[in-house]
């Protein structure tokens, strides 16, 4: 027979915890009840059950002191707290301290047995999770190309193809969908892979510069050119350089380019020498060149000569078979990279990454692992974690006394709401205490290293430093 299930209900009132104990003993389930907290907290101790809940108002302490207490200790607890009241203040602190949901008592005559449910089933998966040995290991400062879908397989296959010459590729793909990775690719298996992979975004530098940047220039060539100055060209001759957003690049550049790839000479700006060039070209673009060639924005005859080889990257919301892969990957990425414990991925939050579309393709994926990371509460990533607006279904929808809230069931809902009830009242402070919230989950997640957390957070350690002070966390932090 399967395991049975263990709950603990802490509650003061003896009519409560009969009503749920009736409810809720089956064959399968074994509920276990008292009215004290002390008394709540050494039955968890001892019997580890799969599930507790706890009314906030138990004495000797009540029942938020009582999670805090017990996640603590053990902090992939699953925890329910009930209340009476439902205060906004009190739905956001249970859910800082990583309480799996907060209930309204008076929905729970509705809601209890989807609650419960969903509690027991998130304890399982975090079994599951935990049991589950990690594959796939990262090197630390390298990344590699992930994917085991037959779109990817052809991508590698091309990949190593071009190996062997020198031919330029261009590689094609919406934004975010690992261009720029698979360009590093094409250079890391070439002959040329022990010489310098340059990259330059022909976007981002204006058109006087790019010349400049590209080809170098002679001493007074313009206004500032106090010296002579080697170009990207000569900075990575024998190495491979990547032209990013090349449908970006103006007209009057792109011949020049032609000129490389033609007769593989070029000069610097303001110089009459002519430099021999040793690069390989690798391409990339999100934009459909084809049709900018159309529209005369883009060379037919430099289109021509770097479609050699094309190579085009599918979208993430087409090869879905490789988010799980990605995801595994991407935990791998943080833990080693922040230096942090690695964590674990339940089924159903795969699920939940596997039922987006990823519009922002694989970078979206890997910020919202990174973000999850930041919000999780225990050491498995659940639905309730993954911020795209999913949440971990039962309860019925009930308004919060006072604060017009939906009865919180994640927090990500909880945030969800508070935005909404922003939005409503123009005098809530709300974008301060998500800031505070994340402050303070990073400086957990990294035991209060600073450099770290400031690093997860993606803010300098000085602005990291204004917040704690600013938020109070410093003090917080020492005393718990
Ligand atoms: N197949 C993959 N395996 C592992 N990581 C990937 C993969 N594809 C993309 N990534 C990661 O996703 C992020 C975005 O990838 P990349 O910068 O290569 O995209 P891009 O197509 O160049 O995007 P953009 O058009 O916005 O410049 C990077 O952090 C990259 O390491
Ligand atoms: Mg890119």
């Amino acid at each position: 027979m399967a395991r049975q299930q263990l709950i603990l209900i802490a509650d003061p009132d003896s009519d409560f915890l009969e009503w749920t104990t009736h409810q809720l003993s089956s064959a399968k389930t074994r509920v276990i009840t008292t009215s004290d907290s002390e008394e709540a907290y050494r039955i968890f101790m001892r019997e580890k059950p799969d599930v507790l809940m706890a009314e906030t108002h138990l004495s000797p302490f009540g029942g938020m002191e009582l999670l805090g207490r017990i996640r603590q200790r053990s902090p992939n607890s699953i925890v329910v707290l009930t209340s009476a009241f439902g205060t906004t203040q009190s739905v956001i602190e249970s859910m800082r301290l990583g309480a799996f949901d907060f209930v309204r008592k008076e929905s729970l005559p509705f809601s209890l047995k989807a609650v419960m449910d969903a509690a027991l089933r998130a304890q399982a998966e975090m079994r599951a999770a935990t049991s589950a040995k990690p594959q796939l290991t990262v090197d630390e400062h390298q990344d590699s190309l992930v994917g085991k879908s037959e779109a990817m397989a052809q991508v590698f296959k091309m990949v190593g193809r071009v190996s062997m010459s020198d031919a330029p590729v261009m590689i094609t793909g919406e934004s975010g969908s690992g261009k720029e990775l698979v360009a590093r690719a094409v250079h890391n298996y070439s002959q040329r892979a022990n010489k310098s992979f340059v990259a330059i975004n022909c976007a981002a530098i204006p058109e006087q510069l790019l010349e400049s940047e590209l080809f170098g220039h002679e001493k007074g060539a313009f206004t500032g050119a106090i010296g002579q100055r080697a170009g990207r060209f000569e900075q990575c001759h024998g190495g491979t350089l990547f032209l990013d957003e090349i449908g970006d690049m103006p007209l009057q550049l792109q011949s020049k380019i032609l000129r490389v790839l033609q007769e593989g000479e070029y000069s610097r700006v303001g110089g009459a020498t002519t430099l021999k060039s040793d690069v390989r070209i690798v391409a990339a673009t999100n934009k459909n060149l084809e049709q900018e060639v159309a529209e005369k924005k883009f060379r037919e005859d430099l289109f021509y000569r770097l479609n050699v080889v094309r190579i085009q990257l599918p979208p993430l919301r087409q090869r879905l078979e490789d988010v799980r892969l990605l995801a595994e990957y991407f935990l791998n990425k943080v833990a080693t990279r922040q230096r942090l414990p690695r964590l674990k991925i339940s089924e159903d939050a795969i699920k939940v990454l596997e039922g987006h579309n990823w519009p922002g393709n694989v970078r979206e994926l890997e910020n919202t692992i990174q973000r999850a990371c930041v919000f999780a509460t225990s050491d498995v990533l659940l639905p309730k974690d993954i911020p795209i607006g999913a949440v971990s279904g039962g309860s019925e929808p009930n308004d919060l006394r006072g604060c017009g809230m939906p009865t919180v069931v994640s927090k990500e809902m909880a945030i969800e709401s508070l935005i909404k009830a922003a939005e409503a009242d123009s005098s809530m402070q709300l974008l301060p205490w998500l800031e505070r919230e994340f402050t303070l989950h990073a400086m957990r997640a990294t035991g209060g290293n600073q450099v770290r957390a400031a690093k997860l957070l993606g803010i300098t350690r000085a602005t990291l430093r204004k917040r704690l002070e600013i938020f109070g966390i410093t003090r917080e932090m020492n005393i718990s």
